[in-house]
């Protein structure tokens, strides 16, 4: 006998002699919609009281109708919340979301974007597999995959991010994954998804492809053959530099078999709260990236023209070496995060006019976050890239010249005006 709690509206409804399951039917969305649709529609089946903004079920546990069901759900034998360590209807919104976003099965979230990498390791790879990554990735990911993973006997090479051929030679028997991210923090180097795709499938393995920097509001990694994608929900899902939240995107069969388990038993959670965060900021997650996208192209062009700059990177230049392809990427724009060296002679030097830059802004956020609606700038080799050694550092291209920029919502104007402070005082330095 189900011991269903009888809430007052269901009894009003009845009341008035309305089924409450007609009334809180589902309406189901039609097949084909555009992904601006999904963005704001794509969500678990309201509740029963027919919220419009999806509700956000902040518990710990679920009750269970009778301990039969109890038992049949945690043998998986049948659906059902349970536990919010690995069910929870919330978190399931954002996945399903993020999952019709990036036109990919199914998604698991994490609770950061670290631990969608440390969960897809632990899901993939065992003692003596090995991994290729770009050596231009994230400095955390490089920590993780290269020396934490690396104390439990997986194998790991870094390769050039651009270099398709450096990744073809790295291939071994035990080769399992391949990992890139594109375009790369901070640099912005763009990799060919499709190559590495066609080199890690020749070779039995996986691609796995960082997409925090574009999301899929400008690229979606498995239509041009990336078996998964990460997503740091941290960036651009969320928008608003509010929540820690990550995320995993690949099939049904990847998703259950491979990271499901992993998280029942590790713990990687998605908080209720962080996922109903970026369940939300998702709802704006394309019009933001595209007025992002345009300051930070107005933005690029102006520091190319700047007599401090020594250099610009930014995709949706014509002067960025991989402009081409990040066009066919990425929908033709060039995402929101630019970076540029200041000019200088030799490393004291131009780490000091670095500085000087930063320091100059009145408006942008000294913080090493990107994807906030507010500006942030940042010196990555002493804060994002700080654990790196100089070798490593070097092989990534980040000099003491660097300065990133995550360009937000604030009039372009007013972006140009506050770098430009330092810009201009920077001959007096000499
Ligand atoms: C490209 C990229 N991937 C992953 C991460 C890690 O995300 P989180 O901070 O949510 O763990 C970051 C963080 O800056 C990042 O820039």
């Amino acid at each position: 006998m189900c011991r269903a709690w009888r809430c007052p509206i269901h009894k009003r409804l009845e009341k008035f002699g309305r089924k409450v399951e007609e009334a809180m039917t589902p309406k189901k969305l039609p097949a084909n919609l555009h992904r601006d649709t999904l963005a704001v529609r794509v969500a678990e089946d309201k509740s029963q009281f027919g919220e419009n903004s999806e509700a956000l079920f902040l518990t710990s546990s679920f009750v269970q109708p009778d301990a039969a069901t109890a038992m049949r759900r945690f043998a998986g034998e049948e659906e059902g919340y349970m536990y919010s360590r690995f069910t929870n209807p919330t978190v399931t919104s954002m996945e399903k979301r993020l999952a019709a976003l990036e036109g990919t099965e199914a998604c698991i979230g994490t609770s950061s974007g670290m631990a969608a990498i440390m969960l897809m390791c632990m899901g993939l790879l065992k003692a003596g597999d090995h991994v290729i990554c770009s050596q231009s990735v994230f400095g955390s990911t490089i920590k993780l995959i290269g020396s934490e993973f690396g104390k439990f006997g997986v194998e790991s090479s870094f390769v050039s991010q651009t270099d398709v051929a450096e990744w073809q030679v790295a291939v071994k028997p035990n080769t399992r994954l391949l990992f890139a991210e594109t375009p790369t923090n901070p640099l912005t180097e763009v990799c060919d998804i499709r190559a590495l795709a066609d080199i890690a499938h020749a070779a039995g393995a996986l691609l796995a492809v960082d997409n925090c920097f574009c999301s899929p509001a400008l690229s979606q990694p498995t239509k041009m053959g990336a078996d998964l994608i990460i997503h740091s929900g941290t960036k651009y899902l969320d928008g608003q530099g509010r929540v820690i939240a990550g995320a995993i995107c690949a099939t049904k069969k990847l998703i259950d078999e491979k990271f499901v388990p992993v998280m029942r038993s590790a713990g990687m959670t998605l908080s209720a709260f962080n996922a109903w965060v970026v369940l939300k900021g998702m709802e704006t997650l394309s019009i933001r990236m595209q007025a992002q996208s345009a300051s930070a192209l107005a933005l690029a062009t102006w520091l190319e023209a700047q007599p401090g700059v020594a250099r610009v990177y930014y995709p949706g230049l014509k002067s960025h070496p991989q402009h081409a392809l990040a066009m066919q990427q990425q929908s033709g724009m060039g995402g929101a995060v630019l970076s540029f060296d200041v000019k200088g002679a030799g490393p004291e030097a131009t780490r000091k006019n670095a500085f000087h830059v930063i320091d100059s802004t009145e408006v942008c956020s000294i913080t090493a976050n990107l994807g906030d609606t507010k500006t942030t700038i940042t010196h990555p080799a002493t804060t994002s890239h700080g654990r790196l050694s100089e070798a490593q550092r070097q092989a990534a291209g980040i000099s003491q010249a660097l300065i990133r920029v995550a360009v937000g919502l604030e009039h372009i104007d007013d972006l140009k005006a506050d770098l430009e402070k330092g810009l201009r005082s920077l001959n007096a330095l000499a």
